[in-house]
């Protein structure tokens, strides 16, 4: 059995990796994370996720090209130059293609309560947010524990029909994140957080 103190400091030693190394990963251990994953609390138990699993070099080679096209249309209306531009988008490109497995993890309200007014569709929606990230930090906690490395990215979240129509996606999932897994190919040090004291107030806010 773990030590608490050993699995607190687990929990911790726990980092983004954005240097991975493409070595196969079995199916066999993917779902071995996948499960701890989706043993994450959420709302009403309605589990509102699904994950995409992408293990075909062609499709992740298809959904990098596809999501970098449209940040590449974003960063043109920002007024990047195209270097920059070529230069980030390749970078993250490379990111992508370089990772053994990704995952996509999606949204779905299906299962999540019906309200007819806006405030509470809201709270619905925010707590199947919380639910599916509750199970995206349980999937990079697994990922830690078995040796591998992972990033959690945004970018699904900038070009949801681009991710939605290479995935072919249905319309009632949404893509939350992408998910980089590999080999590790670096070991930084955890990057600088607040002071506990800045961040937590006691009975009420300070
Ligand atoms: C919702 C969310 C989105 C993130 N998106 C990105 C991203 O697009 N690219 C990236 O390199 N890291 C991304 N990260 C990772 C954070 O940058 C990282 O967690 C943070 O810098 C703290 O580092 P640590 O995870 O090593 O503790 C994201 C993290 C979260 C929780």
């Amino acid at each position: 059995m773990v030590e608490h103190y050993d699995f607190l400091n687990f929990i911790k030693s726990r980092r983004s990796i954005r240097k991975l190394k493409s070595e196969f990963i079995p199916r066999d251990i993917i779902e071995e994370i996948l499960n701890v994953a989706i043993s994450a609390p959420s709302a009403h138990n309605a589990q509102p996720w699904h994950f995409i699993i992408i293990d075909d070099d062609k499709v992740k080679v298809e959904l990098a090209d596809s999501m970098a096209q449209v940040w590449q249309e974003d960063l043109s209306k920002d007024g990047l130059s195209k270097d920059e531009i070529k230069r980030l988008t390749e970078a993250s490109k490379q990111r992508i293609i370089n990772s053994s497995i990704l995952v996509v993890p999606c949204l779905t309200m299906e299962d999540m309560d019906k309200y007819p007014d806006e405030r509470r569709k809201n709270a619905e929606y925010l707590m199947a947010v919380q639910s599916i990230s509750a199970a995206i930090q349980n999937l990079l906690l697994a990922i830690h524990a078995k040796g591998l490395g992972a990033c959690w990215r945004c970018a699904p979240l900038f070009c949801i029909d681009a991710v939605r129509k290479v995935l072919k996606i249905p319309d009632k999932f949404e893509p939350q994140a992408l998910i980089e897994i590999g080999y590790p190919l670096e070991h930084p040090k955890m990057p600088s957080r607040k002071p506990l004291k800045s961040v937590i107030s006691y009975n009420k806010w300070r």
